[in-house]
């Protein structure tokens, strides 16, 4: 089950606005022109703000997404022509043969368990072609971003329109390694309705990360430093070896 900050519909529809600018994905469309990439499969699409950039320039894309309130914002944006979205997750991938499949945000670290990752590096291999590439970004858990996110915590109203004045409130709820809880709490001024939503990230040592990729049909060919968050990610490069 996808977190509610994704799957209520009211607060995906605030997303967008509480992420603020995403100068973060501009990354995946250099990597994307550098590696030739004319399919892409843009798995955890979210409201869709990267499948869009992809498709602006051109390439064929796949967002697949398993919050529908998510999938219907990203549906909603007018500049979404041409792009297909589809409901689901890695287990549910056709063969697409895409040249390129990218996890951005925080998706591969949502799969919290071995298993549920080793599904989803399955999932991805299936759906690229023969030595398509796989592209994500996860942070180094020796940054200990959580704490902080814990020491910037601090309520923000923001005035979203469609919705009115919407106050976000964060915080750290548990830190068990490899894994770290948080939730966020909403506040609808204009009605008094508050939503919370619960998010647990798993966060992977490079070593783990490269050695799943081995084991499911890759091979490492780069790990770069996120442009926007020097010395806080990775973003791991790898293709599929058949
Ligand atoms: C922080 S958002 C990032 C969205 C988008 N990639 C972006 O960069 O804007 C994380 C996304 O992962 C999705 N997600 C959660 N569980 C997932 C799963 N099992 N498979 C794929 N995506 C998942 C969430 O629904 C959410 O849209």
């Amino acid at each position: 089950m996808p977190d509610a900050v994704f799957a209520e519909p009211r607060l995906a529809a605030i997303y967008d606005a509480f992420d603020g600018d995403r100068d973060d994905l501009i990354a995946y469309l250099n990597i994307a022109d550098e590696l030739g990439a004319e399919s892409v499969l843009d798995l955890g699409c979210g409201t869709g703000c990267l499948a869009i950039l992809l498709a602006e320039n051109g390439r064929t894309v796949v967002g697949v997404e398993p919050a529908e309130a998510s999938l219907e914002v990203a549906k909603s944006k007018a500049s979404s022509k041409g792009i297909t979205w589809a409901h689901g997750d890695a287990t549910t991938l056709p063969t697409l043969g895409a040249d390129l499949a990218v996890m951005t945000g925080n998706v591969a670290q949502v799969f919290l368990t071995d298993e549920g990752w080793a599904q989803t590096l399955q999932g991805i291999h299936t759906a690229l072609r023969p030595h398509g590439f796989l592209v994500f970004e996860t942070r180094r858990p020796e940054r200990r971003a959580w704490e902080a996110w814990a020491a910037d915590a601090r309520e923000v109203i923001l005035d979203v329109p469609g919705a009115g004045a919407v106050e976000q409130h964060f915080e750290i709820t548990d830190v068990r390694l490899p894994l770290v809880s948080f939730r966020y709490t909403y506040r609808f001024l204009t009605d008094g309705t508050v939503i919370t939503s619960d998010s647990t990230l798993r966060f992977r040592s490079r070593d783990e990360v490269e050695s799943s990729l081995a084991a499911h049909g890759y091979q490492v060919l780069d790990v770069r430093e996120a442009p926007d968050r020097p010395g806080r990610e990775f973003i791991f490069i790898a293709q599929r070896t058949t």
